[in-house]
C-alpha cells in the first residue's frame, strides 16, 4: 500500500464505500478485502478469505472508526450474509437452539435491511420469507424459548428500529396468539409472517430522502398499502393475510392519511370497507405496545403501564377481550 502513487490512492478512495459495521460483525468469513483509513491513505485491514473474528473486528472499528470496501464488493457481503442466514435457518434445531436462534434473528434483521434497500429483489425476499417461516415453525415447536428470546432481542442494541421493530413485535405476537388459545399453529405461523412483513413498505423511507420529513410522513401514511403492493403475487401468503397487511393500522387512521390529499381517497375507502377482526387488532396493538416500550432516538421508552393506558383509549371499546389478553400477556412476560 505504501508503494501506491498519489493518483492510485485517490483512485482507490473513489472506489471505496463505507461498510455497515453491523453487517461486518455478522459475517463468519470475510468475502472481500476490508479497508481502513490510516491518516493519509487507505490500507487493507482484513483480507479476503480471513475468518471474521469479532474481537479483532471491534479493535479495527475502534482504531479506524469507519471501515470500507470496494463498491463492487458490496454484493459479495450481502451474498455471504444471505448464505449464512439460509444455512442457519435450515439447521436451527441442531446444536444449542437458543444460541442458534439469536444468530438467526441477528441475520434476519440484517437481511431485513437488505430487503428494505432492495424490496423488488426476489432472491432477498424469498430468503427472508423462508427464514421467517422456519423461525416461526421452530418457535411454535419450542414455545418455552419465546420469552427469553423476546427479552434478548428487545435488549440488543445496534440494529436500526426500522428493521428490528417488526421482528420484535412478531415475537410478542406469537406469544399473545398462543396465550389466546383461539388459533391453530398454522394460523399463528401465517399471522407471525403477516406481522413480520407488514412494514416492508417503509423501504421507501430507508432508501430515499432520509432528511426529508414531509416525504417520510407521506411514505409512513402509505406504507400499509405499499407493503401490500410489494408482497402481492410474490410471497405464498393468502389474500386474507395480505388484506390484514394493507389495513394493519386500524387504531391510527387519523395519522395514516392526509385528509387534504385527494390521492388518498381510494385507500381511505379501502380502509373503511375492511372489517377489522381480532387478528388485525392484535397485530396492530402488539406492534404499538412493542414500539412504545422501546427506546427511540427521538424519545425515551414508555413504561408498560403508560403504553397500555394509551392503547386502552382506542381499543377497549371495540376489542375488550383482546385488550384484556394483551394486559395479561405483557404483564406476565415483562415482570
Ligand atoms: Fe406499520
Amino acid at each position: 500500500m505504501e508503494s501506491l502513487s498519489t493518483i492510485e490512492r485517490n483512485f482507490l478512495g473513489l472506489q471505496l464505500t463505507e461498510v455497515n459495521l453491523r453487517e461486518l460483525l455478522s459475517l463468519q468469513q470475510i468475502p472481500c478485502s476490508i479497508y481502513g483509513w490510516s491518516g493519509d491513505h487507505f490500507e487493507v485491514v482484513i483480507y479476503y478469505g480471513d475468518q471474521a473474528d469479532n474481537r479483532v473486528m471491534l479493535g479495527l472499528i475502534k482504531k479506524h472508526g469507519r471501515l470500507f470496501v470496494l463498491r463492487e464488493d458490496l454484493p459479495a457481503i450481502t451474498k455471504e450474509l444471505q448464505n449464512n442466514l439460509l444455512h442457519i435457518s435450515r439447521s436451527v434445531s441442531q446444536g444449542d437452539p437458543e444460541k442458534k436462534i439469536k444468530r438467526h434473528l441477528n441475520l434476519l434483521t440484517v437481511n431485513m435491511h437488505h430487503l428494505y434497500r432492495a424490496d423488488l429483489d426476489d432472491h432477498t425476499l424469498r430468503i427472508q420469507f423462508q427464514s421467517a417461516r422456519n423461525l416461526a415453525q421452530f418457535l411454535l415447536d419450542k414455545p418455552k424459548l419465546l420469552k427469553p428470546i423476546f427479552h434478548h432481542y428487545r435488549q440488543q442494541m445496534g440494529h436500526h428500529y426500522l428493521y428490528s421493530q417488526p421482528i420484535l413485535s412478531s415475537l410478542a405476537l406469537m406469544g399473545v396468539l398462543r396465550e389466546s388459545r383461539q388459533f391453530t399453529d398454522k394460523e399463528i405461523e401465517n399471522l407471525f409472517i403477516t406481522s413480520f412483513f407488514k412494514d416492508v413498505g417503509m423501504s421507501l423511507i430507508s432508501g430515499h430522502s432520509l432528511q426529508d420529513n414531509h416525504y417520510q410522513q407521506n411514505i409512513f401514511s402509505d406504507h400499509p398499502a405499499n407493503s401490500h403492493d410489494i408482497l402481492k403475487d410474490r410471497v405464498p401468503l393468502a389474500g386474507t393475510f395480505l388484506s390484514i397487511i394493507k389495513n394493519h393500522h386500524p387504531f391510527a387512521p387519523a395519522i395514516l392519511h392526509d385528509v387534504n390529499d385527494p390521492n388518498h381517497q381510494e385507500s381511505r375507502d379501502d380502509q373503511q370497507q375492511f372489517i377489522v377482526g381480532s387478528e388485525t387488532a392484535l397485530i396492530s396493538a402488539v406492534d404499538i405496545i412493542c414500539a412504545m416500550i422501546s427506546e427511540r432516538p427521538y424519545r425515551n421508552q414508555l413504561t408498560l403501564l403508560d403504553a397500555l393506558e394509551e392503547l386502552k383509549k382506542v381499543m377497549q371499546g371495540r376489542f375488550p377481550a383482546e385488550f384484556r389478553l394483551l394486559v395479561s400477556y405483557f404483564q406476565k412476560i415483562l415482570k
